[in-house]
């Protein structure tokens, strides 16, 4: 059967991984969670203490991040890996989370990122989330979803999430951090957040993951 594009975009912690994930585990496509490697761009930065408001340095930085994704034996599920180490769990900090939005405003930092992302789905069969990949990484994406879900779900299930790791975290730092990264994510300069034209539209607020998932598959359906 021919295999297709799937894009799934939206704002921040609707689930666009879980959906992303599931349905490339059903139609044995690649997942690729493009905000993985923002996250592991800015673990770098962080960590080399890269001053990004310059563009020398964000250039010479860019030239020493290697970026790729390993599946894990025992999960089968793909993790980000940053000059050969495996980072999944620590991009998923908030100290990263809190930076990460910034950094991926950055012009260097997006064209180097999809160009990579582009590369991936060169011989389709993928199924990549994000904020631009139906807009600008995969224009010509057969399928394009765009998720939405209310804020105070999101912060819910953002917090549940990160609460399992740390005890410490508080439910109105998790809300703050959605709010900022939504806001910089949509109203950037290059590749804002938005809707894609020919997107479909999927609201998970009152619907289970089951649910969803049996939407996402009919649309497939359709489209191949
Ligand atoms: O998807 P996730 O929430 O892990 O993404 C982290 C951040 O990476 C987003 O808030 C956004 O700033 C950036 N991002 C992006 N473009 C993408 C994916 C993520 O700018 N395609």
């Amino acid at each position: 059967q021919q295999k297709i594009i799937i894009t799934i975009d939206g704002w921040s912690s609707c689930g666009k991984s879980t959906l992303a994930k599931q349905l490339a585990r059903e139609l044995g496509y690649l997942y690729i969670d493009s905000g993985a490697m923002y996250r592991a761009i800015t673990l770098y930065f962080l960590r080399n203490h890269v001053d990004w408001t310059h563009h020398d340095a964000v250039d010479q930085a860019l030239q020493n991040i290697k970026l790729n994704f390993h599946s894990n034996h025992k999960s089968g599920q793909s993790e980000m890996y940053l000059n050969e180490e495996n980072v999944e769990y620590v991009i998923r900090d908030l100290v990263v989370a809190e930076k990460v939005s910034e950094v991926a405003a950055i012009r260097e930092v997006r064209e180097f990122a999809v160009k990579q992302q582009q590369e991936m789905g060169r011989n389709k069969g993928i199924v990549m989330d994000g904020r631009d990949i139906g807009t600008v990484v995969f224009p010509n994406a057969e399928l394009k979803i765009f998720m939405t879900a209310d804020n105070d779900i999101r912060v819910k299930r953002r917090f549940q999430e990160l609460y399992e790791k740390n005890p410490n975290v508080t439910m109105e730092e998790v809300r703050a951090n959605l709010e900022m990264r939504d806001y910089i994510d949509s109203h950037r300069e290059v590749s804002p957040l938005r809707k894609a034209d020919d997107a479909l539209e999927l609201d998970n607020t009152n619907i289970t993951m089951k649910e969803q998932l049996e939407i996402a598959k009919k649309w497939v359906q359709e489209r191949k």
